[in-house]
């Protein structure tokens, strides 16, 4: 880690909840991390993401039951779990140069530190049971103030940028691992297994459910089933899935097929496609125009392929890319996969979606120190296939090439990519041409 950086992190997180402290008038934070949770009351607990709010602020995987305390004007705190507990690994104090930033307090319990809070507090997080004897000065995760630092959370600081960075290089090597497995015959489970393996990861710890997606399954965006059933063609994987680092996330999709015409052609079509709207990105461009772009670009690909014969216009004002490429063009990227507050046009609050695209989840205008995701794709979905066909008699589709293409399921192109002052950077492409 380059301790300059995070140091550079943490004064800007300071300056930032000490702003937003004061305008919602609080004399102090207190963020959890959250605690883990028993399934079924049973012997073991949910998989744990500690919560984004007090990842933010520490350089290391957080463990359950950390608490941050942070009054402007004073160093923060960082109240870590010093349990005793002889059936679980016991934590041990957090250590590195980065320590010097921080006042670090060993609690067993809340009781150690939650009665001693004075002054007008706010709590983010998961409430906790012990805050009930404390209620009268704490406000459990408070509207104002939560808006105003999940809009901040879009512009990335230098530190949360290596982050992402570093989780885009962790998943690559997954994802060659991953085309490896299917170009050797492997199961959905088999490309899996090896994805996990490479990329340094259970399936416990990774950003989402990677979605492993062998021959037609391709058509379904968040295919969840791994099969172990090994298919008698391997003819498309689609993987999408990431790393984590720091709790930062990657969130990578790349479509391999072994097909050399039609579908192989398609594939390059959409690769080309991904990268000319890569291309576009820099402060000042609206996410909705791109989105608008991209799918005129699945219309033109549609046209050149020969799947419709309308032209450009015509399909859409006839909605026909959209039954290819049902999805949003990307979100915002970062502790969360879908990070908070994309449609949050101020740090008031105020959220603005497209109306026209329900699931394009960022409306903000581009900015530099957004991470945001480019993932266009073109499925063949027979669902919405079958409804487009009904509900528009001129639909000018190739119905015979359409059925033959069906079995190659679909295809998604995910990249990472950084706003930067004057253009772009491309933490996936830069990860793969390593
Ligand atoms: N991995 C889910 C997404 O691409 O948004
Ligand atoms: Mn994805
Ligand atoms: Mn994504």
């Amino acid at each position: 880690m380059n301790t300059q950086r995070y140091s550079r992190h943490l004064a800007t997180l300071m300056e930032r909840f000490e702003r937003a402290l004061s305008q919602t008038g609080f004399d102090q934070v207190v963020i959890s991390a959250g605690s883990l949770v028993i399934v079924a009351e049973d012997d073991r607990a949910y998989p744990y993401t500690p919560r984004a709010y007090a990842q933010q602020w520490l350089p290391y995987d957080v463990l359950p039951d950390t608490f941050i305390i942070f009054k402007p004007g004073e160093k923060p705190r960082l109240l870590w779990p010093a349990r005793q507990d002889f059936w679980h690994i016991s934590p041990t104090e957090p250590s590195g140069d980065w320590t010097g930033m921080w006042h670090l307090q060993p609690a067993e319990s809340l009781d150690d530190w939650l009665p001693a809070l004075t002054g007008r507090t706010a709590w983010i997080g998961p409430e906790h049971p012990a805050l009930e004897q404390h209620a009268k000065s704490v406000e459990l995760n408070p509207t104002a103030l939560k808006s105003i630092l999940a809009y901040d959370r879009a512009y990335k600081t230098e530190f949360e940028v290596d982050c992402l960075a570093e989780a885009n290089v962790c998943a690559v090597r997954g994802h060659r691992a991953a085309r490896d497995a299917f170009l050797g015959g492997q199961s959905e489970a088999g490309v899996y297994r090896d994805y996990l393996a490479a990329s340094g990861q259970l399936e416990s710890t990774e950003p989402y459910s990677g979605i492993i997606a062998l021959n037609e399954s391709a058509a379904t965006l968040h295919y969840e089933r791994r099969s172990f059933e090994t298919p008698s063609q391997h003819r498309t994987l689609l993987i999408d899935a990431g790393a984590k680092v720091n709790g930062y996330a990657s969130d990578i999709t790349r479509t391999h097929t072994t097909d050399t015409g039609r579908f192989a052609d398609l594939l390059a079509g959409v690769d080309a496609l991904q990268q000319d709207i890569n291309a576009a990105i820099k402060p000042g461009v609206k996410m909705t125009d791109l989105h608008r772009k991209t799918q005129a670009g699945v219309a033109q690909l549609l046209l050149d392929h020969k799947i419709c014969s309308l032209g450009v216009e015509e399909q859409l004002s006839k909605k026909i890319p959209q039954a290819f490429y049902p999805h949003g063009l990307g979100h915002l990227l970062g502790l969360h996969v879908h990070d908070v507050a994309g449609h949050q046009q101020s740090p008031e609050g105020e959220v603005r979606s497209d109306p026209d695209n329900p699931f394009l989840r960022l409306t903000r205008t581009l900015e530099e120190g957004m991470v945001i995701t480019i993932e266009p794709g073109l499925y063949f979905i027979p669902m919405l296939l079958k409804k487009l066909i009904e509900a528009e008699p001129l639909h000018g589709l190739d119905v015979d090439l359409i059925e033959q293409l069906k079995p190659y399921g679909g295809i998604r192109i995910e990249d990472n990519v950084l706003v930067t002052a004057t253009g772009h950077r491309n933490l996936t492409r830069e990860a793969f041409d390593v």
